[in-house]
Order: structure tokens, then C-alpha cells, then sequence
């Protein structure tokens, strides 16, 4: 689903060459602001403002590059040429191949960029830039979800749009289960992971944010504003009836969605009494199982949460389980007080007398 939204738009050029029309002259700025015929739905003035404080308040992602054509050095100091440079962001984020250096457009690239430059700085040579590519920070928790949302649809918004509901440059994220540790670590790593010239990167289209262009207390903010928003992916009951809830007296509610586990599933394996079914961790303290069967046999059978397939001493996450029957229904399990997604990476119906398990799972 997100890949076939992400496909750039394929431009089909007609009427050249053939029937007289003449190829328009390279337009500069255009070229500046607008994607490229042969390249995705980014535009250099996506993820580049030429000054800052920007006409539309909004902070992008990479630096400015007003003065960028008369600065000695690119990336670090790794590239001295301009062409090379606008190359690297053709390949790694335009996902296009690099402007040969006749290529009409790259000159007139070069003629505009050149020229804001020269009236910006007035015939100086600009400074060099640095910057550095960080890590994810170990601790995302404590933002102010209030302030992430403005912090938001400041900077994400370019691409994201205004409170994550996409546009035609990237997908939605208001809505979607992901874990804050996976946002962290697109904001920070995000980019070509082939690159020479930023190491260590994730794979995607989306570009890095380096330390410089986004704090870590901004991105904890961001990360505080997504995980307010309800999931989009249908995780209510598909039978159209209620989920069962099969939560002990005074368990969790209300969690965030920012332990690793967040989004993930697993089916469970049927080793006696027919259970099956799958589970998926919702927030920090709930868990869905979905198509759940379970014979209601035994003898004092419960949900354990267990460590390496290993669910003897386990953590006990239900009542007993015996007399009812599950054929195919949905429940949810909401953490007991105390207990966390820390404890657990995996699920059993665990016969707790005999210390068998009837059908058990990995997230
Ligand atoms: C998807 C985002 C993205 C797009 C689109 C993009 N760039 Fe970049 N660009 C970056 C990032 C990230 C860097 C490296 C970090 C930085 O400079 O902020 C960079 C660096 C540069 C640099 C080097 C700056 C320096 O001094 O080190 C230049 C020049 C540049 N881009 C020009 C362009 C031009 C021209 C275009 C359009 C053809 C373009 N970029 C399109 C993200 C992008
Ligand atoms: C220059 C455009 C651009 C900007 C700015 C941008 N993103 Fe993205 N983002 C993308 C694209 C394109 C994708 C999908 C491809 C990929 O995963 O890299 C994406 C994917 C993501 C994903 C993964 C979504 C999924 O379902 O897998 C997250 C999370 C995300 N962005 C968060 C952010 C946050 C937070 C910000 C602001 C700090 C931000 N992005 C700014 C373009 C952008």
C-alpha cells in the first residue's frame, strides 16, 4: 500500500522532436522550486529553503543553499564541486541520475542558484557548511504533545503535511502503529543507504534531520503529538460485536505508544484445545488478539507473556481462561498493573498445572 502511493509520478513527454516543438529553455528557478520531468514528487525547495526565516514559517529539513553556489566545499568538506553536490541530491533524493555538466538545465540551475548567491553575499565567498548525522536519542519519552503538534506542522508538514495526513510527497503517519523508537530513528537515519557520503543511514526517501535542523527535545515533542493519534489500521472487532476483555481487576489503560513492541504481531501456533489466532500490541499496556479460538478445555489456563519461547515462570496477563470459549472471536488483554511490554516477547495459553502450552507466539 505505502510503496504503490510512494511511486513517483511517471511524467510521459510527448510531442518532442517529432512534430517541430520547440524544447523550452531550461528555466532556473524552476527548476529550483519544482521537481524534475525525470525525477519524484521532491523539489530542491522541498527539503531547501535559499534563506531562513522562511515566507511560510516552515523549517525543512536540509540547510539553506542561497549561498550554497559560492561556498568552497559541500557535505563535510567530502565534495568540492557544485555539480557534484546538486548530483548527490539529484541520485539520493530525487531518485533521478545525476545532470551532466552541459546539461541545459543544470546550467541554468547553476545560473539562478549562482545569482542569489552573488546578491546575497555580494561577491564574498560564503562560509562552509558542517553538520552531523546523529543517532537516535536512547530516550524518546516525555514530550509535550501540545508543542510536538506545532513542532509538527513546522517541519514534517513540507512533506507530511499538516498533522501527518500525507500529501503527494509522502504518506500519513497520524493514524498508523508505529513505534516512537521507529520514528526516532527515521528522523535521525533516514536516507540512501548505498550513500559514500552519509554513513550508516536506514533505507527510505525521507531525509535525515541532523542535529543542528532538529533538536532532540523538538523530536521528542513530534513523537509525544503522533502517539496521540488513534490508529487508523482496523483493530476493532471484525465480527462486528464487542472484544472481549479478558484483562485482570485493575489492569493499565490510556498507555502511549512508545515501547519497541508497538505494531508488532504474532500468530499463534495450535498445540492442543484449538487455539488460534493472532495478537498485536496496540500501546504500551494492550494487546488485541483477533480471530482468537480457544476450546475452553483444561484446567487453569491463562495468557502468559514468556521470554524466548520460554513461558514457565512467565507473566500471568488474564484471568483462567477455562469455560469459555473463544471460536473465532476478538479480545483485548490490558496489561496488570506493574507488568510491562519489558517482561515479554512472546504469548502462550499456558495450562499453568501441567506447565504446557496449548498454542503460543513471538512478537
Ligand atoms: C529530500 C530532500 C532533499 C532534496 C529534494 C534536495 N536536497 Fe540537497 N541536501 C539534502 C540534505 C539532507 C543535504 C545534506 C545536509 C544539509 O546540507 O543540510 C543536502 C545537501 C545539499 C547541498 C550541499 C550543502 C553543503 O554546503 O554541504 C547542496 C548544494 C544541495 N543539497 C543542493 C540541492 C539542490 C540544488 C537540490 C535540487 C536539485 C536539492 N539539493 C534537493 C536534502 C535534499
Ligand atoms: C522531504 C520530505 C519529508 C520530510 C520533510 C519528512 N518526511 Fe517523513 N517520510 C517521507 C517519505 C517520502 C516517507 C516514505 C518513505 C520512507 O520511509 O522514507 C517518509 C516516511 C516517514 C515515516 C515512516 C512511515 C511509515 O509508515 O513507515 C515516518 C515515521 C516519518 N516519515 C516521520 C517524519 C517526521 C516525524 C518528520 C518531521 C521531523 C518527517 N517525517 C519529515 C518524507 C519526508
Amino acid at each position: 500500500m505505502l510503496a504503490t502511493a510512494m511511486l513517483a509520478t511517471v511524467v510521459v513527454t510527448t510531442g518532442c522532436g517529432g512534430d517541430g516543438e520547440q524544447t523550452p529553455p531550461a528555466d532556473g528557478q524552476a527548476l529550483y522550486e519544482k521537481p524534475h520531468d525525470d525525477g519524484n514528487t521532491f523539489a530542491c525547495a522541498t527539503c531547501h529553503a535559499l534563506a531562513e526565516p522562511t515566507a511560510d514559517g516552515y523549517t525543512r529539513p536540509a540547510h539553506t543553499i542561497g549561498e550554497a553556489a559560492l561556498r568552497p566545499n559541500y557535505k563535510n568538506g567530502q565534495l568540492t564541486s557544485f555539480l557534484d553536490a546538486v548530483n548527490t541530491c539529484r541520485e539520493h533524493w530525487l531518485g533521478t541520475t545525476a545532470f551532466a555538466e552541459d546539461d541545459p538545465r543544470w546550467l541554468a540551475l547553476e545560473a539562478y542558484l549562482g545569482g542569489v548567491a552573488e546578491e546575497t553575499l555580494g561577491g564574498a565567498q560564503a562560509a562552509p557548511l558542517s553538520f552531523d548525522i546523529v543517532d537516535a536519542p536512547d530516550d524518546i519519552m516525555g514530550g509535550d504533545h501540545e508543542v510536538g503538534e506545532d513542532t509538527f506542522n513546522r517541519t514534517c508538514i513540507v512533506c507530511h503535511g499538516a498533522s501527518a495526513v500525507g500529501t503527494e510527497r509522502a504518506p500519513a503517519i497520524a493514524g498508523t502503529i508505529l513505534t516512537g523508537d521507529f520514528v526516532a530513528l527515521k528522523i535521525r537515519r533516514s536516507g540512501n543507504a548505498e550513500s559514500a557520503i552519509y554513513p550508516n543511514l536506514t533505507p527510505g526517501r525521507m531525509p535525515f534531520w541532523a542535529a543542528d535542523r532538529l533538536s532532540d527535545g523538538e523530536l521528542r515533542d513530534i513523537i509525544a503529538f503522533l502517539a496521540m493519534s488513534e490508529p487508523v489500521i482496523d483493530v476493532s472487532d471484525n465480527t462486528g460485536g464487542e472484544r472481549v476483555d479478558l484483562s485482570q481487576d485493575g489492569a493499565q489503560e490510556g498507555c502511549t505508544k512508545s515501547h519497541v513492541l508497538v505494531g508488532s504481531s504474532l500468530t499463534f501456533s495450535t498445540k492442543a484445545h484449538a487455539v488460534a489466532g493472532t495478537a498485536t500490541v496496540i500501546d504500551d499496556c494492550t494487546i488485541h488478539l483477533d480471530d482468537f479460538s480457544f476450546d475452553g478445555g483444561g484446567i487453569d489456563v491463562h495468557v502468559f507473556g514468556g521470554s524466548d519461547g520460554n513461558y514457565s515462570g512467565g507473566v500471568d496477563l488474564t484471568g483462567n481462561l477455562v469455560g469459555n470459549s473463544f471460536d473465532g472471536g476478538d479480545a483485548v488483554i490490558r496489561l496488570p498493573g506493574g507488568v510491562s511490554l519489558d517482561q515479554f516477547d512472546g504469548l502462550s495459553v499456558w495450562c499453568v498445572p501441567v506447565g504446557f502450552s496449548f498454542g503460543d507466539g513471538q512478537f
